[in-house]
């Protein structure tokens, strides 16, 4: 398997490997979104076929059946009030911990269950390091009606917003939402544009992920390296 992956998946493997050493018997793990998190649970469902005690919170759909198939026992968000640790990906990432998230469309799960763990690590390839968050575009899922709102108040903040399309219609998230991409240019200041973000009706959640992750693994090359 590892001769047929190409350098980035190899960098995602080795950080989804060693974020998975953190995971504890006994303890409630968030599953993350996205073909990074997809080694982590690999990893988790090879551990749990060893005997490894946990219950897990899936971050999607997709996640859900995944960790499903591969025998990973599930909770539902109406069983839990905190999980210990989360691993999860991201489309950018500062060394000072500030994320993008939401490449993936699970920003609004992702988002809770982050905001309810413990220990969030996100795990990402050489490629997503960026000194600056902002040349991926900002994903926000927004409630269908207010997306022409939603719209209007983003090009007020500077914003360039283009509602995702996927396969030629409109791209529907778990749970019934559109997803506006916008495109901010580099972002001087996140924790602003976070919470002038924040502020708009109708707009569920941004991808701007601020004071969650309590650490970040990239892969490089061989190694990985810890912020
Ligand atoms: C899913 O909604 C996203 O937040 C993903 O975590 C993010 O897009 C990273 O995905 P990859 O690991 O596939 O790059």
């Amino acid at each position: 398997m590892e001769q047929q992956l190409s350098d980035k998946e190899k960098e995602k493997r080795i950080a989804a490997l060693e974020a998975v050493k953190f995971v504890q018997p006994g303890s409630i793990v968030g599953l993350g979104t996205g073909s990074s998190a997809y080694y982590a649970i690999q990893q988790i469902a090879e551990l749990v076929r060893q005997g490894l005690q946990i219950e897990a919170v899936a971050t999607s759909e997709n996640t859900a059946s995944l960790a499903e198939s591969l025998g990973i026992p599930l909770l539902g968000f109406d069983e839990v009030h905190s999980i210990d640790i989360t691993i999860d990906g991201a489309d950018e990432f500062t060394s000072d911990l500030k994320l993008i998230k939401g490449g993936g469309g699970a920003l609004f799960r992702e988002k809770i269950v982050a905001s309810m763990t413990k220990q969030e690590i996100i795990i990402a390839d050489s490629s997503k390091l960026v000194d600056q968050l902002g040349a991926f575009t900002v994903p926000m899922e927004v409630v269908p009606l207010a997306v022409n709102h939603v719209m209007k108040e983003v090009k007020l903040l500077h914003g360039s917003p283009v509602l995702r399309k996927k396969s030629g219609h409109l791209y529907i998230t778990d749970n019934g939402n559109y997803i506006i991409d916008a495109d901010f240019g580099l972002i001087e200041d996140p924790e602003s544009l976070s919470a002038a973000l924040n502020n708009i009706e109708g707009l569920l959640v941004h991808g701007i992920f601020l004071d969650l992750a309590a650490k970040v693994i990239m892969g490089d090359g061989d190694w990985v390296v810890y912020f």
